[in-house]
């Protein structure tokens, strides 16, 4: 048997470290606790405070090895891929292998997943709802839920949404400020609608949730559902841009399998956490 370092000096390991919401959960979690990230591409640039390490999470040896050797008190485990020829791999089969390591080391887990796993027909959506995947990206991130809580029973499920950063800007945000700002004209769907998150309010909130006992699906989002038009008409008029670019389009319409109206419902959060889950519009006047 291993001999466990006491809780308070195990380290906490960020999986998906570079990533848009690893960078944050990194930032703010520097001085709290010893910490690992995790990087698959792309070279992290040193930090004093953070041992940066290797990993391709849909590696179950790979997984195994490091989270046995690392021992952390607590997994944030962010990382994946939206798209194949890993999709499964990764954010399927990876979510699992993470979810028995860390049940292995008696890490307290909580596993990012998404509101996409919806069928976007039944909004709003609390914990209780089911799964209703339409495209592949949301079968996978359903399966690694499902193998998550079989492996981790303990483990928080955090379904959030798109997650947005204004500095600099979201991939997605950055799509719309380039586009407006090159005269390159685009639609955006009024009928597709989300529940965007601060990506600061998001990292504090699941760092928060790795220190409570909280088991099972949570909804971690923001307050003000909106559609993906109304986000960038938003965005754009934040920037003082001009919005004649932007069209508004009907996902429907497109005949895109996405679905349409993924709301997440955040009261359980908001009572549990004293992390404060900003709208949409606050974001943009505070941040
Ligand atoms: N972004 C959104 O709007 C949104 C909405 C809902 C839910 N989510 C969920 O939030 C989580 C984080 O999303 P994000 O936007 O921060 O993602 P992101 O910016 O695309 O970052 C993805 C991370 O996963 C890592 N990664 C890729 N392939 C890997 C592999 N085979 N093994 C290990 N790591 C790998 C990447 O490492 P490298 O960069 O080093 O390659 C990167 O650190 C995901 O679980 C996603 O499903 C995101």
């Amino acid at each position: 048997m291993p001999v466990k370092q006491p809780m308070a000096e195990r380290p906490w390991l960020i999986t998906g470290a570079t990533g848009l919401l690893g960078q944050e959960l990194v930032r703010q979690a520097v001085g709290r606790a010893p910490l690992c990230g995790t990087f698959f591409s792309r070279q992290p640039d040193p930090h004093p405070a953070v041992a940066w390490a290797p990993l391709d999470v849909g590696d179950s040896a790979a997984v195994h090895a490091l989270i046995h050797a690392l021992q952390p008190a607590a997994i944030i485990h962010t990382a994946y891929r939206k798209t194949d020829p890993d999709l499964w791999r990764v954010t399927a089969l990876g979510a699992g292998y993470v979810a028995q390591a860390a049940a292995q080391v008696g890490a307290r887990l909580v596993h990012v997943s998404s509101d996409v796993l919806l069928d976007g027909e039944h909004a709003p959506y609390d914990e209780s709802a089911r799964p209703g995947p339409l495209h592949p990206y949301g079968f996978a991130k359903a399966e690694a839920e499902r193998l998550v809580a079989q492996a981790a029973p303990e483990a928080a499920l955090v379904r959030t949404s798109l997650i947005c950063r204004l500095d600099p800007p979201d991939p997605i945000s950055a799509w719309i400020i380039d586009s407006v700002q090159q005269g390159q004209p685009i639609t955006l769907f009024t009928d597709e609608i989300r529940s965007p998150v601060w990506v600061q309010d998001l990292a504090a909130a699941l760092l928060e949730l790795a220190t409570l006992p909280f088991a099972g699906i949570l909804n971690v989002a923001g307050p003000q559902p909106l559609s993906r038009y109304a986000m960038g008409l938003r965005l754009a008029r934040h920037l003082g841009l001009d919005v004649r670019g932007l069209s508004a389009g009907s996902s429907l319409a497109s005949g895109l399998q996405r679905p349409r109206n993924c709301t997440l419902e955040v009261s359980l959060a908001q009572r549990l956490l004293r992390t404060r889950l900003r709208g949409y519009d606050e974001g943009l006047e505070s941040l």
